[in-house]
């Protein structure tokens, strides 16, 4: 059996990175793929967007990056088939600092991640929410991933945050984890009306030729209002164009690690 580690990352915030990383993880369970769902930001969000309240979250991806506990203990089943959930606390904010002379820090995630997968109950994908910034967090999501994929919001500095992100993901490869690719670049909160915004996508493709995906997300509004009632998109309201472009994106991400696979 083999997983494949995915880090949704942008050091830009608010791009949907956590939408994507709920609603991709829940269109994966949905055709059947075992998944989990590592929260590594602090604001917790994919925890709270799967219905995980705050104050039941006893064990924590921090603990499992500080090594108190074995990943396995903070995983909780997310309610939804085929989906589990390792949530964050606001407590992650502080690993920054407290593993800053720690051995190995940036390895923290891959090891922990590693001795979960070796006992694990099958898991065939694994995506990570990373937080808004290139932190040590950022780089222990990408030094335990497989392949990235970029959440881009189509706007005036969208190219600059991607060539910032990109040379990231390069560095990470020289120094870390030569294995590490880019899976993909999906433009999100995409509004067909906004010129300019049509004129930034077509620049991205241009530059960027086949890592964009075909499928966009668009601006949707159930998209945004799903997390307040802790579900994906694709459970509050799964006719929604939002829902549906998830589901495609899914497809289109199953099929590239298929031919990623059959390249090896
Ligand atoms: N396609 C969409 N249509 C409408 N609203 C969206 C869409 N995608 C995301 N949003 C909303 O935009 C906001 C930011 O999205 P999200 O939290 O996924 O971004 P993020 O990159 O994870 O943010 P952060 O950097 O703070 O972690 C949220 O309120 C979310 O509900
Ligand atoms: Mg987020």
């Amino acid at each position: 059996m083999t997983t494949r580690i995915l880090a949704i990352a942008n050091q830009k915030g608010g791009v949907g990175k956590t939408t994507t990383a709920i609603n991709l993880s829940t269109a994966l369970a949905a055709v059947g793929e075992k998944v989990l769902l590592i929260d590594l930001d602090p604001q917790g969000n994919a925890s709270t967007g799967l219905g995980s309240e705050a104050a039941t979250r006893a064990v924590t991806t921090y603990d499992a990056l500080m090594g108190e506990y074995r990943l396995e203990a903070a995983v909780v089943e997310s309610g939804i088939p085929g989906l589990r959930l390792a949530p964050a606390g606001v407590d992650l904010a502080g690993a920054e600092v407290e593993l800053i002379d720690a051995e190995r820090r940036h390895h923290r995630l891959a090891e922990t991640l590693a001795d979960y997968l070796q006992g694990a109950p099958e898991t065939t994908y694994v995506l990570i929410d990373c937080p808004p910034s290139l932190s040590l967090l950022t780089i222990n999501a990408l030094a335990a991933a497989d392949a990235v994929i970029i959440p881009l919001q189509a706007e005036f500095f969208a190219l600059e945050g991607l060539s910032q992100i990109l040379r990231t993901i390069e560095t990470v490869r020289g120094r870390i984890n030569p294995r590490l690719e880019l899976q993909g670049i999906v433009l999100t909160m995409a509004d067909t009306r906004n010129n300019l915004a049509n004129a930034v996508e077509a620049d991205v493709r241009a530059h960027m030729g086949a890592k964009v995906y075909e499928t966009v997300i668009p601006r949707n509004v159930r998209i945004s209002e799903a997390p307040s009632h802790g579900k994906p998109a694709l459970l509050y309201d799964i006719k929604c164009a939002g829902s549906q472009a998830y589901i495609r994106l899914a497809s289109e991400v199953i099929q590239r690690e298929r031919d990623a696979r059959k390249a090896a």
